[in-house]
């Protein structure tokens, strides 16, 4: 008999076509000719995803798709061996495009949204994401909700995740995370400024004491090069992330919670899957292009994430 391995079950619920344009010379207002344009796949969940796919974990995609743009994006996560469950709506996925010009370390964003949700959109979710096998699986939530989606949308999921003994990392700022928390998500791993905007405030141990009392089991509290801190209801641990010449760090939240994920499905326990994701987002952080980490850097990387114990 074939044991088939764990799927990671990442939740991104507006992927998107990502085109990279890159410019000898980039002049906002005048004609501008792309060098060289290469077309992939972006969007938070499905960043999570791909990077879960590089690490060597089973990533499926869950999300909404349209049109020709859909259809291409399919195409392209077939070609990089991530699996995804789509429920296909009215309207095209959206294109992203990334500006990057050459000797300039900053990348210029134009972002497009998806079309609205209908109520029928929604219930057709909910229903593909109950048939799926969530017991014992991880599941990354990523990403703003889209528009037209309920705002207890990540709440219902994590309640279904919850139910059927799965591990939702959710990633996701403001009212969505909030109404989540009764859920008991497994990790909330956020950054520091979207928590303290979320819950308001300006002291971090506190905001972190808050979320475990309204219902996260754990949180990781990420601030870029700065040491991250992770709580549950029984310690508190500050995590060194490795020192590195940080090209963008876009996307290392994502990367974070790609580590995470393959980690704590392969059984680790969770100090040893917060060094792994601490890793990955400094690997990501290594590329102007988010979502691109090596194995190899990732493995250098892992050595210098030093974890201590506050409590
Ligand atoms: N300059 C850096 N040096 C070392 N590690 C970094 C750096 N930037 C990011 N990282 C790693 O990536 C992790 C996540 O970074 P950050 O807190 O910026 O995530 P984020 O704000 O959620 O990012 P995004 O939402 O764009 O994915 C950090 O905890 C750290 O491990
Ligand atoms: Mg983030």
């Amino acid at each position: 008999m074939t044991i088939l391995p764990k799927p990671v079950i990442c939740v991104g619920l507006s992927p998107c076509v990502q085109r990279i344009l890159e410019f000898a010379r980039f002049e906002p207002g005048g004609v501008n000719r792309a060098r060289k344009v290469t077309v992939g796949i972006g969007g938070k969940g499905a960043n999570t995803a791909r990077m879960v796919r590089k690490l060597g974990g089973h990533p499926i995609l869950v999300g909404y798709i349209g049109g020709a743009n859909g259809m291409l994006l399919e195409q392209m996560l077939d070609a990089e061996e991530v699996g995804y469950r789509h429920v296909v709506v009215q309207g095209e996925t959206r294109i992203c495009q990334t500006l990057v010009e050459e000797g300039n370390p900053e990348t210029t964003e134009l972002v497009e949204e998806m079309p609205p949700l209908n109520a029928d959109n929604w219930r057709h979710m909910m229903k593909l994401f109950e048939s799926l096998e969530l017991s014992g699986a991880v599941v990354p939530i990523c990403g703003k909700l889209p528009a037209g989606a309920p705002a207890d949308a990540y709440a219902r999921l994590c309640g279904v995740v919850h139910e059927q003994g799965g591990r939702v990392i959710l990633d996701t700022p403001g009212q969505p995370l909030v109404m989540a928390l009764e859920h008991r998500p497994y990790l909330v791993k956020i950054n520091d400024v979207e928590l303290l905007q979320t819950l308001g405030g300006e002291d971090l141990p506190t905001a972190c004491a808050e979320l475990i009392k309204r219902g996260a089991q754990s949180a990781l509290i990420t601030r870029g090069s700065r040491t991250a801190f992770f709580v549950d209801g029984s310690q508190t641990l500050e995590i060194h992330p490795p020192p590195i010449e940080a090209v963008n760090p876009v996307g290392s939240g994502d990367a974070v919670t790609a580590g995470l994920a393959v980690a704590l499905t392969e059984g680790r326990e969770i100090a040893e899957a917060l060094v792994e994701g601490m890793a990955c987002g400094a690997a990501n952080a290594l590329h102007l292009i988010s979502g691109q980490i090596e194995p190899g850097d990732v493995a250098r990387l892992r050595c210098a994430v030093s974890v201590e114990s506050l409590t």
